[in-house]
């Protein structure tokens, strides 16, 4: 067998929070009460909670002890200032609006830039910011290069934009129809892949020269930053702090959810080099969030953010979690299970139309194998398929061609030994994978269908 680089955490542990493993009867009683939907089990029946890496990370001692002197005056508070200097410092960006989470500052942003039939062109949809910019009246348009759809390309930035689309698209509706290109750093959707820093200078040129705007999804930025520095022949080696500056200098704004990369467990902010987006976007703020200083966070939100965002661009912190992601994918491939490569910094995506070949696209495959996964083993995991992707315009189901399941990786929070019960677990599923029958929807909520849909078992197939 290969052998798997190992990485010991940069950290110890000093609290727990116990977990235990139901035995398999009562997750499968757990799992019918939840519709056979992930997100509507509850977390005290759930072992390893692989749903998501947002909100669920582990603050540093530094974090909690900053969090004892947030300031929560109403308006200007002190905490607000430092939140202010660690975004200038660290990102580089003059204007800062807090917001209580992600889809907060891409609200505000979608609002303040579109006008109801303009286009905003990325390089794959992401759920909440595609349906942001569809509450503003906008039309998304993915100018991803082709490779991001294939589970199996080894390419190293498979979230890089292509230009030759983006020119075309452009061309087509005219630049003055389009609100702004944003630029998701990773790709989320596509297995967490990095958008080089080549690819993302190129992007902004081709706007600039169109007069288009450019806004970057932050969520993942750090990582991105990681990923350039461990692929990116000019940038080997650099330090993430310095790269990721040099991200944000290429974009006109940021919307960053800063549950991710900055290691909180609440917040976001928008921030910008433009003051007329900041000015707007603030006002929009006082009827969304709350006032523009603290945008829905108390103090103490404000004040762990504002040590998260310093300790996220050192070195060993990110270093360790791309090292982690990686062993869990390495373990997986040895277990034969298909996953998505290059492995990208939050998730293993497992390929579920590999998995279980025998579905096809109506019987939801990444849904039915989360489900799966979550009743042979008590990990918790995610659909990233044709049910995240919901209806298009015309109320036909979008037919991604990626069909995931997504084991993401909270920061700082399981071991190597929970890493290797995963993958053994999830290895022995696929072995017996020809018995797993796929599913259908009972209830379907109108937006973002995946967070509340109901489900039901279809019946086994006999393998022929
Ligand atoms: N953009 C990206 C790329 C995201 O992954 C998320 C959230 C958001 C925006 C919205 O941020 O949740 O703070 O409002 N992703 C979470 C996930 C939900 O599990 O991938 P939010």
């Amino acid at each position: 067998m290969q052998e798997i680089p190992l990485v010991p955490e940069p950290y110890k542990i000093k609290m727990i929070e116990p977990i235990s493993l139901l035995p398999e009867a009562q997750r499968k009683a757990r799992l019918k009460d939840a519709g056979w939907n992930t997100f509507l089990l509850n977390s005290r029946d759930v072992y390893i909670d692989l749903l998501t890496d947002s909100g669920t990370n582990a603050m540093s001692d530094a974090q909690w002890a900053a969090m004892m002197v947030g300031d929560e005056a109403y308006a200007g508070s002190r905490s607000f200032e430092r939140l202010e200097a660690s975004i200038r410092d660290v990102y580089g960006f003059q204007f800062v609006v807090p917001t209580h989470q992600g889809r907060g500052a891409e609200h505000l942003l979608s609002k303040s830039w579109i006008t109801p039939g303009q286009y905003v062109a990325g390089n794959m949809y992401f759920t909440t910011t595609r349906a942001h910019i569809e509450l503003a009246g906008g039309i998304f348009e993915d100018v991803i290069v082709d490779e991001a759809h294939d589970p199996r390309d080894e390419a190293p930035f498979k979230g890089n934009v292509d230009l030759k689309k983006l020119e075309a698209f452009i061309q087509r509706v005219g630049a003055k129809n389009v609100a702004y290109v944003a630029v998701g750093c990773p790709v989320n959707m596509a297995g967490g892949q990095p958008v080089s820093l080549e690819n993302l200078r190129k992007t902004s040129e081709l706007c600039r020269r169109h007069g288009v705007r450019v806004v970057m999804d932050g969520a993942r930025a750090v990582e991105n930053a990681a990923m350039i520095r461990a692929r990116e022949k000019a940038y080997l080696g650099k330090p993430v702090a310095v790269i990721l500056r040099e991200m944000c200098a290429l974009v006109d704004a940021i919307a960053v959810s800063a549950k991710k990369d900055a290691y909180v467990n609440i917040g976001g902010f928008l921030a910008t080099h433009d003051a007329e987006l900041c000015e707007k976007a603030q006002n929009l703020c006082v009827l969304f969030e709350g006032l523009h200083t603290y945008g829905g966070l108390a103090g103490r939100d404000l004040e762990a953010l504002a040590v998260g965002i310093r300790e996220m661009v050192q070195d060993e912190w990110i270093e360790h979690r791309l090292a982690q992601v990686a062993y869990l994918g390495a373990r997986l491939e040895a277990e034969r299970v298909p996953v998505v490569k290059p492995f990208g910094g939050h998730a293993v995506f497992v390929d579920a139309n590999a998995f279980l070949p025998h579905l096809g696209p109506e019987e939801l495959p990444a849904q039915a194998l989360a489900a799966w996964i979550y009743e042979a083993t008590g990990v918790r995991a995610m659909e990233r398929g044709v049910v995240s992707a919901g209806r298009d315009a015309k109320g036909g189901n979008r037919h991604p061609e990626l069909e995931l399941v997504r084991l993401t990786l909270p920061r700082r929070v399981y071991t190597q030994t929970h890493l290797d019960y995963v993958a053994r677990e999830i290895g022995a599923l696929h072995r017996r994978r020809a018995s797993l029958p796929g599913l259908r929807f009972v209830k379907e909520p109108k937006h973002l269908r995946f967070f509340q849909a109901r489900f039901e078992p279809l019946p086994i197939k006999i393998a022929a």
